[in-house]
């Protein structure tokens, strides 16, 4: 049985993980696979940056380009991040003859549909299972488990900082910049947490799940509409508890008549459903399938361990693939190359849903009527009104209104001209209803 030989990019988190987990269950994955995988060498950006004892054995170099064009290795396995240089890299690992797996999402999101069709093109395989929703299979989950469906739709927490951030916010009684401070000190947000709360990173992941369920090329992350959660606050958690809600950051992808909706922002989620019991840094995915019906798939979402499971489970299978015939293995995004899904993508403009609106009113007769005028002109039902005695100002009143569902540019331009009106101060905040229904 002659080994796998494996090159490694990047040995930071997930790549001190996978060289712990190949290590402490070699003998598992050997049985699985049917030959040992061994690492060959690894690429790290600073030789002289202290690391953890199990990276001793393991010959290290600071040129990524010696792994890539190694004839010793088999298999790149590219853990560095971000779209550049990771794309040269993995671009000239499929060059050069290799398989590759990654658990880089950008990459594969913004880079995915080039890279598999020349991978195709050389008989070569990617793995990106930890890509998307860290040790959770959910990849395989939906390209093979649910192949015999037709996936109706897709919402998950898919983004961990964000959601410990809003569980935070509510456990804690405080505001955004406090916990978001906890979480970076914690580990868990980056210095920079503009691609978590802002939903970039879920956008990734989410343009990624919708191409496998769908059988959509991946989708320009520009054309995603994507909203963040830095304008919530402590008072919208509370309010939405007491409507019966929590608010979670759900990505949703959604193939309805009209067209496929692909989407990342807060919503209120019914506090009895099971994704809004999902807390923390977890992640979950609810997966609709016309036979299968509703799925859950949960699970930690992130962390060295638990994401190794999944880049190590793409190495077993990618070293199955390599012994088969490239005809007979799973195609990366679940279809075989040929005519994508004719369905539309439905524009954010036309998708439907209820709406929490919560606004700072002047306390005076008549203010409500306004605001109820012009929600009615637009053809927007209301569903129930909070109106608080008094407000961090004595002369204004929180005014928190839930609506029944209606189109994007319905509530959009209502919200436009309520915030026009003399009687309300400040901006709107909108969050969207969830029912999962
Ligand atoms: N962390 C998670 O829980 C998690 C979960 C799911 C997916 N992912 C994905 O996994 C990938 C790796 O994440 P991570 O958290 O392990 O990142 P990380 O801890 O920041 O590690 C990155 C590694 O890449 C190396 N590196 C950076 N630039 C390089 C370059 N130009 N040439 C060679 N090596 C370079 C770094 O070298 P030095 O060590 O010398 O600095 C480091 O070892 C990312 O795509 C991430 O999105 C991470």
């Amino acid at each position: 049985m002659n080994p796998v030989r494996i090159g490694i990019l990047g040995l930071g988190t997930v790549g001190t993980g996978t060289l712990t987990v190949l290590e402490r269950n070699a003998e598992e994955i050997s049985r699985r696979t049917g030959c040992p995988i061994v690492v060959r060498k690894a690429a790290v950006k600073h030789l002289s940056k202290s690391r953890a004892p199990i990276v001793d054995r393991i010959e290290l170099t600071d040129n990524p380009w010696q792994v890539v064009e190694s004839a010793d290795i088999d298999i790149v396995v590219e853990l560095i991040g971000g779209e550049q240089p990771a794309y040269d890299y993995v671009a000239g690992a499929l060059q050069n003859g290799k398989h590759v797996v990654t658990a880089n999402k950008e990459l594969i999101a913004v880079r995915g549909n080039e890279l598999f069709e020349f991978a195709q093109r050389q008989s070569l395989v990617i793995g990106f299972e930890a890509a998307v929703g860290g040790g959770i299979s959910i990849i395989k989950a939906i390209r093979e488990g649910l192949a015999g469906n037709r996936i109706q739709s897709l919402v998950g927490i898919i983004n961990g900082t964000s959601n410990y951030i809003l569980t935070g916010m509510k456990e804690m009684q405080a505001s955004f910049d406090e916990i978001l401070k906890q979480a970076q000190e914690k580990g868990y947000a980056e210095a920079d947490p503009a691609f978590d709360v802002e939903g970039v990173d879920a956008v990734h992941k989410i343009s990624i799940l919708a191409s496998i369920a769908f059988g959509i090329p991946l989708q320009s992350i520009e054309n995603i509409y994507r909203g963040g959660i830095g304008e919530i606050t402590y008072e919208d958690i509370c309010y939405a508890e007491e409507l019966g809600y929590r608010i979670k950051p759900l990505a949703i992808a959604k193939h309805a008549e009209q067209g496929i909706e692909v989407r990342v922002h807060p919503s209120l989620v019914p506090h009895q459903r099971l994704l809004a019991k999902v807390d923390g840094v977890m992640n979950a995915v609810l997966v609709t399938g016309d036979a299968v019906g509703r799925t859950l798939y949960y699970g930690a979402g992130a962390g060295s361990e638990p994401t190794a499971s999944a880049v190590v489970a793409d190495l077993v299978d990618v070293v199955r693939a390599s012994k088969t015939e490239p005809d007979g293995r799973v195609p990366p995004l679940a279809f075989r190359p040929g005519p994508a899904s004719s369905c539309p993508m439905l524009p954010m403009s036309k998708v439907v849903s209820a709406n929490y609106l919560r606004m700072h009113a002047i306390n005076q007769a008549g203010v409500l009527a306004d605001v109820t005028k012009i929600l009615g002109n637009h053809e927007i039902s209301i569903e129930s009104i909070i109106q608080k005695s008094s407000g961090v100002h004595e002369d204004m009143v929180p005014v928190v209104i839930v609506t029944q569902e209606t189109q994007e540019e319905n509530i959009a331009a209502a919200v436009e001209q309520i915030e026009d009106l003399n009687t309300v101060v400040g901006r709107i905040i909108r969050i969207r209803i969830n029912e999962l229904s």
